[in-house]
């Protein structure tokens, strides 16, 4: 079964599948390039990839209305006592919520609390990657040896992330069948290259306006 994967600006991801509504790094009431507000989208499943507030953005709001946190353990035990439903995890680990696999992949990155991640969404036929926030790391290459992914959101904005040079490697080494840049043009600093990028990755290289949806 096909999944349907929106980019709603910055690191913003929603997929739905046949039965799933799975919202990443639900930034959008600030996000200056958000193209959904939290009251027009729905998700069973918070995957939050690390506690910066252009990440965490309107977790709580989702997490209210019935989403089942997914994230570092340290996080999700805060929101677990706060009454909200978790599936703690962390880095190397995968498991199954109903029926969707879901892997917790390293990231290179800084974080307030827990650690700095990335997630493979993972159903009976399809694979999707969202780096989270990350410096070009060797375990992306593990990724390669691991999993068949067939779509992966990667940042490119430079400065806190990897820029387009280095994402374009990053390409290489997940061996994705195809690319979604993002965290890039959201601010002046990290406008980033997504020209470049694009001339770098060639066809697999999917430049997706905030709002645009791809089909996996
Ligand atoms: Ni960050
Ligand atoms: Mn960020």
């Amino acid at each position: 079964m096909s999944i349907k994967a929106t980019w709603l600006g910055h690191s913003a991801v929603w997929l739905e599948t046949s039965n799933h509504k799975i919202l990443i790094d639900p930034y959008l009431t600030d996000n200056p390039m958000a193209s959904a507000k939290p009251e027009e989208l729905s998700a069973d499943l918070l995957l939050l990839t690390h506690d910066h507030a252009d990440h965490l953005g309107d977790t709580e709001h989702f997490l209210k209305n019935g989403a089942t946190f997914v994230g570092v353990f340290e996080l999700a035990m805060e929101y677990g006592n706060k009454g909200y439903t978790v599936e703690p995890m962390n880095i190397g680990g995968s498991i199954t919520v109903d029926g969707v696999r879901i892997h917790m992949t390293n990231a290179l990155h800084s974080y307030e609390k827990g650690d700095a991640a990335g997630f493979i969404v993972e159903t009976e036929d399809r694979q999707i990657y969202h780096a989270g926030d990350t410096a070009l790391t060797m375990d992306m290459r593990l990724l390669n040896e691991f999993f068949n992914i067939d779509l992966a959101f990667i940042p490119i904005g430079d400065r806190f992330t990897m820029g387009a040079n280095s994402a374009a490697r990053a390409v290489e080494w997940i061996g994705a069948q195809r690319v979604v840049p993002i965290h890039y043009g959201t601010w002046p600093p990290i406008a980033g290259e997504p020209e470049r990028f694009a001339q770098l990755v060639g066809s697999r290289a999917v430049m997706l306006k905030p709002g645009e949806s791809v089909n996996v």
